[in-house]
């Protein structure tokens, strides 16, 4: 026997070691006695992060993704061609996108609805066959009734399936399958990891044949979660409901002294109703005045303490104009039809001491309002 054969097959059995967290098994395949077979089907990590997002939830079936787009691809997978597809008005630009293109190539109907509102739930097409939104909405922060939605829905046909991206809720604080949900769905990117290190995406079921479905899906198209992601989003899971706790405190407290800046037109903050959604995180929206938001860069090269770019929902806090982040896939006038404007700010409260954050709003705040009142001396009367 050579050395280099031996060294192939060189393995510590550890099976004594009894290790106090679950260590990554970063492995493609599994001998042909093992239950996970192959890890673009199955992993050990993956399995674990998905049962305790279940229990969670409270649901049956829980299924991981490579990122939160890919669990929605996955889901429009149980679109037919030819079927029809409603969604919300306000919704994340991406996820907007992808509906439209991925409708046009499949040759179903896309509807778009103010699912907020009565009227928009009594124009749903007699056909409808999927009906897929957020609430609190992305952008905005509106809310849906599911309860109500679910039941229109099925009224029109029983076997339409209701899909919920419950990202921004999250289900510490609300849980859409136990209000008439036929899935719920996540970016593990944003709370689920918190740390703004890892993409992840999840999909929460009750129904056996829905859950069969996703998982060929999933397994044929190869968009299941790596196991180190999903060792990654396990472990923030063990601090979930303390970060929560955190967001959700500092956003309440933080709520007023917003409402009162001079610089501020309008807080947007979700109607927390107690029953379908019993709490809420850090994120929330702004419209600043006007004449300020030419001199938005000034406002976030004054932050010390707000990162800029496309995360949120982690530890340290952010901050994003929608018009140019979230939404910037959207025409000029597709943005217009949804009310994205310039002047909408999006502020994402980190776990950083609220007095330091308030602190460090007001000084980029006076910092932009001074560059207006400079710019403005300057212009010929
Ligand atoms: C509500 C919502 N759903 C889905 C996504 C997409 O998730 P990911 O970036 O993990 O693909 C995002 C991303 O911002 C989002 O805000």
């Amino acid at each position: 026997m050579s050395v280099s054969t031996e060294i192939l097959h060189i393995r510590v059995d550890d099976r004594e070691a009894h290790p106090s967290v679950t260590p990554i098994y970063q492995c493609s395949a599994f001998s042909a006695d093992s239950a996970f077979f192959y890890s673009r089907k199955a992993n050990p990590n993956v399995t674990e992060l998905e049962q305790v997002v279940a229990a969670l939830e409270g649901s049956e079936y829980a299924l991981a993704y490579s990122t939160g787009m890919s669990a929605i691809y996955m889901v429009l997978e149980l679109l037919k061609p030819g079927g029809s597809l409603v969604i919300n008005k306000y919704i994340y630009g991406c996820s907007y996108k992808l509906f439209q293109r991925y409708t046009a190539r499949i040759g179903a109907k896309l509807t778009i609805l103010d699912l907020t509102t009565e009227s928009g739930l009594k124009e749903l097409p007699l056909n409808v066959d999927m009906v897929i939104f957020e609430t609190p909405t992305n952008p905005f922060l509106k809310d849906i009734d599911i309860h109500a939605v679910s039941k229109a829905v099925k009224q029109n046909n029983p076997h339409a399936l209701v899909v919920v991206d419950n990202t921004w809720a999250t289900p510490i604080f609300q849980k859409p399958l136990n209000f008439g949900a036929d899935i719920s769905l996540y970016s593990a990117t944003k709370y689920f990891s918190g740390h703004s290190d890892v993409m992840g995406g999840l999909v929460l079921v009750n129904n056996e044949m829905i859950y069969t479905r996703l998982l060929e899906g999933r397994f044929y198209s190869g968009s299941i979660l790596a196991p180190n992601s999903a060792w990654l989003l396990r472990r923030s899971m063990q601090t979930f409901n303390l970060r929560m706790e955190k967001h959700s405190n500092t956003t309440s407290s933080m709520l007023n002294y917003l409402r009162e800046l001079p610089f501020i037109e309008h807080v947007y903050y979700p109607r927390v109703d107690g029953k379908q959604l019993t709490g809420y995180g850090g994120i929330v929206f702004v419209d600043i005045r006007p004449d300020l938001v030419p001199f938005y860069k000034t406002f976030t090269s004054a932050l010390k303490w707000f990162g800029t770019g496309t995360g949120m929902a982690c530890v340290t806090s952010m901050v994003a104009q929608p018009f140019s982040g979230s939404h910037a896939s959207m025409t000029e006038q597709e943005k217009a039809d949804m009310g994205i404007e310039k002047s909408l700010v999006r502020l994402c409260f980190g776990l950083e001491t609220l007095e330091d954050l308030k602190e460090d709003l007001l000084q980029a705040f006076v910092a932009m309002e001074n560059m207006a009142n400079q710019k403005s001396a300057l212009k010929p009367a």
